[in-house]
């Protein structure tokens, strides 16, 4: 066993004895934790990624909860530990759990929970400045600055995609593809098409807006120009829409695609944001990347692995006008040989999260745990006996789907 990292302490005469593998922002977290009489451990190992040993260690013999981090293995290995030290709570201090084997979980009675809901503008805001990183070059053009080779305004220099009048496409609209989807749309007035599996009804009751139902239902069919850019099937976005005609602008459009492949073939700028799951293992492989449009715009804020990450790699470099802006990797740290030398690949090191107004610039606790109360887990750790819990997973895909309705 690997030998006990090092830790700061607070409240140490506390109850329960709940270990943070991570410091984390702020103090509100720690106060909501001691005020309900726990010893606070918190991991201070210099380690960017702790293994299995050291958070084994970090658990010992008595531990009544862990707050973990997504960057580590919570397994069988873990959860048995957990459970044999008297545990009854774990929480992921992130969105996504694909780091998280529920079924372990279950299996030894420990209630897990995840922070949904706190990234969703901050992730949002990060796949929009890749996508107009990516769009507009600015990363290139930063580096010929730096490099001393601007010397004078060339009509050619650094050509990238107009974003407006162009179509974005969101793979999974749920909370984060449909913030990102809004930014698009009123930013840069974008037409939209998505492709989730369940219809983003947030997101729609936006474009189509509620008193204009009649307009929602007028699609760009009956228009000449509109078949002529192959938007037969598009809904004008109403409320949205009407406005821009106040304005004396073309109205922009939208749609919920029946495929994916439907977006990949149509958007010009595509943003992946769905779940990690088997389902979403490698979505984009090498022949969904060859459907896309030659000059389009991937960015992918979700997970590494929902990208073939060597197959893109491959298409970067026979592709040098498609380009991509890149926050998660399929092997974080590391980047698949060759992504660091494509100039049209915007590499930035999983920062979506990382904004000082974001709920997670100082997090509490509390998180989901798939009930409809949001159980605490410091109340969790104070329950005498293991409880039935609903862990998230178990909602399995619906999941989204509850949490896009959670605040209608
Ligand atoms: N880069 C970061 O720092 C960061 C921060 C927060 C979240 N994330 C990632 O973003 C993901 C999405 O977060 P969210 O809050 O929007 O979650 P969410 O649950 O609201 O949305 C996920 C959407 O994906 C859809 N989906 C699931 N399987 C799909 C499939 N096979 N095809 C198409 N769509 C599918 C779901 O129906 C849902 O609408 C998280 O799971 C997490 O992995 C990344």
């Amino acid at each position: 066993m690997a030998k006990p990292v090092s830790i700061e302490v607070w409240n140490p005469n506390g109850k329960y004895r709940v270990v943070s593998t991570k410091s984390m922002p702020g103090t509100r977290w720690i106060r909501l934790l001691t005020d309900q009489d726990c010893r606070v451990e918190i991991c201070t190992d210099k380690k960017t990624i702790l293994s299995v040993e050291d958070i084994l260690a970090l658990i010992g013999d008595k531990c009544d909860g862990v707050i973990g981090q997504l960057t580590e293995d919570w397994g069988e290995v873990l959860f048995s530990a957990l459970r044999r030290a008297g545990g009854k709570a774990f929480s992921n201090m992130a969105v996504g759990y694909n780091n998280v084997d529920v079924s372990a979980a279950n299996k030894y009675g420990i209630a897990v929970g995840n922070t949904p809901g706190v990234l969703t503008e901050t992730t949002a805001e990060l796949a929009a400045s890749l996508s107009l990183a990516a769009s507009r070059r600015i990363v290139e053009a930063d580096q010929f600055m730096r490099a001393g080779l601007y010397d004078g305004w060339l009509p050619h220099l650094f050509v990238g995609n107009l974003l407006k009048g162009q179509t974005v496409g969101v793979i999974g609209a749920g909370r984060i593809g449909s913030a990102y989807a809004r930014m698009m749309i009123e930013g840069f007035k974008m037409n939209l098409i998505y492709y989730d599996l369940y219809q983003a009804t947030r997101l729609e009751k936006f474009v189509t807006g509620k008193s204009s139902l009649a307009f929602h239902f007028m699609t760009t069919s009956h228009i000449p120009s509109f078949q002529l850019l192959g938007l037969s099937s598009y809904y004008f976005l109403t409320a949205y829409g009407q406005f821009l005609k106040a304005n004396g602008e073309q109205p922009v459009t939208w749609k919920r695609a029946a495929t994916m492949e439907d977006v990949l073939r149509e958007a010009d700028v595509i943003s992946l944001h769905p779940v990690l799951d088997k389902t979403t293992y490698h979505l984009i492989n090498k022949e969904r990347l060859a459907i896309m449009k030659k000059e389009a715009i991937l960015v992918n804020a979700s997970r590494g692995p929902v990208i073939d990450e060597a197959a893109l790699v491959e298409h970067l470099k026979q592709n040098p006008m498609f380009r991509v802006g890149l926050d998660v990797f399929e092997e974080e740290p590391f980047m698949k040989p060759g992504l660091a030398d494509q100039k049209n690949a915007v590499v930035v090191p999983h920062i979506a999260s990382a904004s000082k107004g974001s709920d997670m610039s100082n997090p509490s606790p509390l998180v989901s745990y798939g009930d409809p109360q949001h159980t605490s887990f410091q109340s969790l750790l104070q329950q005498n006996s293991s409880h039935q819990h609903t862990n998230f997973a178990y909602q399995d895909s619906q999941a989204s789907n509850s949490t896009i309705v959670e605040d209608t």
